[in-house]
């Protein structure tokens, strides 16, 4: 395809569906993952990651080449040498790929991993869905026992519950594949009663992806799915133990959860438990999914592995989640709040001051400097504008004493403090500030 010209002003532009974090929605996203991950490692995860690129096939297989991620929305690209890569759209494929590669089948099992980091999706841009997305994920590996889907819900909900609201888990079964391929006959047939009452596309869809039907968004559709049969329905005897199993273990943890019969994911490699998180707003409507996930047993083998790995996992979409919890839920640890403004008047004293900056960054004491600007009052006017409860000014006779005159920005108070004292000092005015 031929590229657009663009203009300087659209080249100076992020491209179409990706964007900057900076100040607050940086600290947001940083201070969601780190409460993430703190809670994560509490139930036992531990840190993994993965490459951005991965080989296509990885996805083309394990996501699925009907799926609209694979069919539309994937970046790829062909490197010199001549290999097919694509940008991760979604975080599972390449942990699974990671726990192949490494033999780590031979640890003991399951493996536990949490991760985040930027995902790419070539979708159409709008409010809460962009094509960088950013997800946190979980994933369980080795083990078929429905115990560890609940512990992936039990988790992610933990995680969401931070922002404030009110969560609830939406949930389905899709069985084990002899379930899955029975079902799609079955649904297949009632669609074939309905074909002319069902929207084209989702005609369309009946060949490639019949499962899709069912979430459809298409209002004609909706009314024909009232119906369907569902996959809960027609579950042999194992599938429907594992799920009792599952609600079992959300009603002991006492996670708020409701059947959805229409819930069927975008991602093909699922198979029994499948959920997503929402929250509703004062109109009773759901929210975009804040997260979702599910089992993806058959996942190994799909991508070409000689046998299937039994594994549940799900992820968080950290954009979404960050918009919807109120402001300042989401803070890291490390953000800074200065409590000193560092003024130092003159150009020429800047090597003089060296001394006392290191000084007061190896005793933790946060100072935002201001260099080169010599205005005593335009400096004083910024530190008030940042709210910064005091500031060190540092002129010329302070630098002949080795002093600074500290100054409490409110009641406009100064004190002269040479640099021997000033770490005391300077720590007891913090308290204060505390
Ligand atoms: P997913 O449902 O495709 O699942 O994505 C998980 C979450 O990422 C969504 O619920 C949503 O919050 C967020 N998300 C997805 N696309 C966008 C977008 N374009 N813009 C903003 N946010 C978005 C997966 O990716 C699976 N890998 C989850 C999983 C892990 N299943 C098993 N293990």
């Amino acid at each position: 395809m031929s590229e657009q010209k663009k203009t300087d002003k659209d080249i100076l532009q992020s491209p179409k569906g990706m964007r900057d974090f900076f100040d607050d929605s940086f600290y947001a996203k940083q201070g969601f993952i780190h409460t993430a991950e703190n809670i994560a490692e509490y139930y036992g995860f531990s840190g993994i990651e993965t490459p951005i690129l991965e080989h296509t096939e990885i996805f083309a297989k394990g996501v699925g080449e009907n799926t609209d991620i694979v069919e539309k929305e994937m970046y790829s690209l062909e490197t010199r040498g001549g290999d097919r890569l694509t940008l991760r759209p979604e975080g599972t494929a390449g942990v699974m790929r990671s726990y192949i590669e490494h033999g780590m089948g031979s640890q003991p099992q399951p493996v536990m991993y949490h991760y985040s980091g930027p995902f790419f999706r070539h979708d159409k841009p709008q409010k809460g869905r962009y094509r960088q997305l950013y997800q946190f994920g979980l994933e369980i590996i080795g083990s078929q026992k429905p115990e560890y889907d609940v512990l992936i819900i039990q988790t992610g909900y933990r995680i969401l519950k931070e922002t404030g609201k009110d969560i609830v888990v939406k949930i389905n079964s899709l069985g084990d594949s002899e379930v899955r391929k029975n079902y799609l006959e079955k649904l297949i047939d009632y669609y074939k009663k309905y074909e002319n009452e069902i929207s084209n596309k989702d005609r369309g869809r009946l060949e490639t992806n019949p499962l899709r039907v069912l979430d459809s968004k298409e209002p004609e559709t909706k009314k024909v799915n009232q119906n369907a049969p569902t996959c809960v329905g027609n579950l042999n005897e194992s599938s429907k133990q594992h799920f009792d199993t599952v609600l079992a273990g959300l009603d002991q943890a006492g996670i708020r959860y409701e059947i959805d019969h229409t819930l069927v994911r975008g991602l093909d490699y699922y198979s029994h438990t499948v959920f997503e998180f929402v929250v509703y707003d004062d109109n009773g409507n759901p929210s975009h999914a804040l997260g979702g996930g599910g089992r993806y047993d058959g996942l190994a083998k799909t991508m070409g592995h000689n046998k299937d790995i039994p594994a549940v996992g799900l992820g968080l979409g950290i954009d979404r989640t960050i918009e919807t919890a109120l402001p300042e839920t989401f803070i890291p640890e490390y953000k800074k709040t200065p409590d000193f403004y560092f003024i130092q008047l003159g150009d020429e004293l800047s090597v003089a001051s060296f001394p006392l900056r290191e000084l007061l960054c190896a005793y933790n004491i946060p100072v935002r400097f201001a260099q080169g600007k010599n205005n005593l009052g335009t400096q004083l006017g910024i530190a008030e504008s940042l709210e910064i409860p005091y500031a060190l000014i540092f002129g010329e006779n302070e630098a002949k004493t080795q002093s600074v005159i500290v100054r409490t920005m409110k009641t406009r108070e100064q004190e002269t403090v040479s640099f021997d004292n000033i770490i005391t000092y300077c720590q007891s005015l913090k308290k204060g500030v505390e």
